[in-house]
């Protein structure tokens, strides 16, 4: 049914059903534990197994809990830009279901940083007596407004708001949607704008919060942009990278109407170049730096290969449009059975064997 609706509108529709619960009702989850075995620990946080909901579904926050009640491990709200926003006209989101892929231009449009650092602190007044195993990790995809000149002064404001009400801040420079945005992955441009964001956590500009600063970036980038993206974040000692965004480029191999619209274009068809920059970041850094693996995951194969190339942890959006919440349970399972079978105690031994 969701799928006869225009894309936009079904999306808030699946949001509107999470938020007031009727999704349980219509789709229960299957509650059931992940095993021991999956389980991982980055920066000091825990997460119950590796696989995490990418930004963009929940920009403004308002579903998390139902997002985790589906079994995502964690949560990646946002973008949020400081200034609420209406991003582009519609319509910008499409689905190619022939290709199993999604193109949005949706161009950030969201709440802006008050109305979802409210949601966020109410969100943990609720929890504050909640047992320690309700407490899992919620990033937040930081943007810039359209309009802004200063990205460091925007980017700036969202970690002041939000880093002390999540547990991971996200540095978005790669969303092909707002223009500009991608050449602050350029090297001076991104070393000084990481830079200032440490610096800036450091010195408490979150309060008590020092949480892990990662840069999310485009598949878009060539040999020489790679390098100099990860020089960046070398130099600045950020905590770690997201790959990918979604991607401009068009293969040949679309067969949905859409294929034409502008935007970034997720899903399947960015499997293989979002699989294999994941593997050039992990050998560029020595495997030093966590990798958050994203685009085109939809079985726990693609799961398994993925941390296999180097991430250590994993994100999905778009094959949910097309799987269900179902799809996370599946995937976990699957991840499981195969660890099992192959004799592969701790989901953290996969990481970096097919680098
Ligand atoms: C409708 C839509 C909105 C998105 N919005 C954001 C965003 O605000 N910030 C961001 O970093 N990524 C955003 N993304 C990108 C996803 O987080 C993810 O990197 C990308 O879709 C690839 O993963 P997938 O193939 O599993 O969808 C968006 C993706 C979609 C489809």
């Amino acid at each position: 049914m969701v799928f006869r609706l225009e894309a936009e509108r079904a999306h808030a529709l699946s949001l509107w059903a999470l938020r007031t619960r009727m999704a349980m009702l219509v789709m229960p989850p299957r509650r059931v534990p992940p095993p021991p075995g999956l389980a991982r620990r980055l920066w000091g946080l825990d997460f119950a197994h590796p696989l995490g909901l990418a930004a963009g579904y929940d920009k403004n926050a308002v579903a998390i809990d139902p997002l985790f009640d589906y079994g995502f491990a964690f949560v990646e709200i946002g973008g949020v830009t400081p200034r609420p926003q209406p991003g582009n006209d519609r319509p910008r989101l499409f689905r190619l279901a022939p290709d199993r892929a999604v193109i949005n231009r949706m161009g950030f449009n969201n709440d802006g940083l008050d109305m979802v650092a409210a949601r966020l602190a109410a969100r943990r007044r609720r929890l504050a007596g909640a047992p320690v195993g309700r407490r899992r990790p919620v990033f937040a995809n930081l943007g810039k407004n359209k309009t802004s000149e200063d990205a460091l002064a925007d980017y700036t404001a969202g970690l002041a708001r939000l880093g002390s009400l999540v547990d991971v801040v996200v540095v978005n420079v790669s969303s092909p949607n707002t223009p500009g945005l991608r050449d602050l992955q350029g090297r001076a441009l991104l070393t000084g704008l990481l830079s200032g964001l440490m610096a800036a956590r450091d010195g408490g500009i979150a309060g008590e919060a020092r949480p892990p600063i990662l840069v999310k970036i485009a598949p878009d980038l060539d040999d020489a942009g790679l390098a100099d993206v990860v020089d960046a974040a070398r130099d600045a000692a950020i905590d770690g990278m997201v790959v990918a965004n979604t991607t401009l480029a068009r293969p040949d191999s679309l067969q949905g109407r859409n294929r034409a619209e502008a935007g970034g274009l997720s899903g399947r068809p960015l499997k293989a170049r979002a699989l294999a920059l994941t593997r050039e970041v992990y050998r560029a850094t020595g495997g030093a730096m966590p990798i958050v693996g994203v685009g085109g995951i939809e079985s726990a194969r693609d799961a398994w290969d993925r941390m296999a190339a180097g991430a250590g942890l994993l994100q999905l959006y778009s094959a949910l449009v097309y799987e269900g919440p179902g799809l996370v349970a599946r995937i976990v399972d699957g991840l499981n059975g195969r660890m099992i079978a192959e004799g592969v105690r701790d989901v953290g031994e996969i990481v970096g064997t097919a680098a």
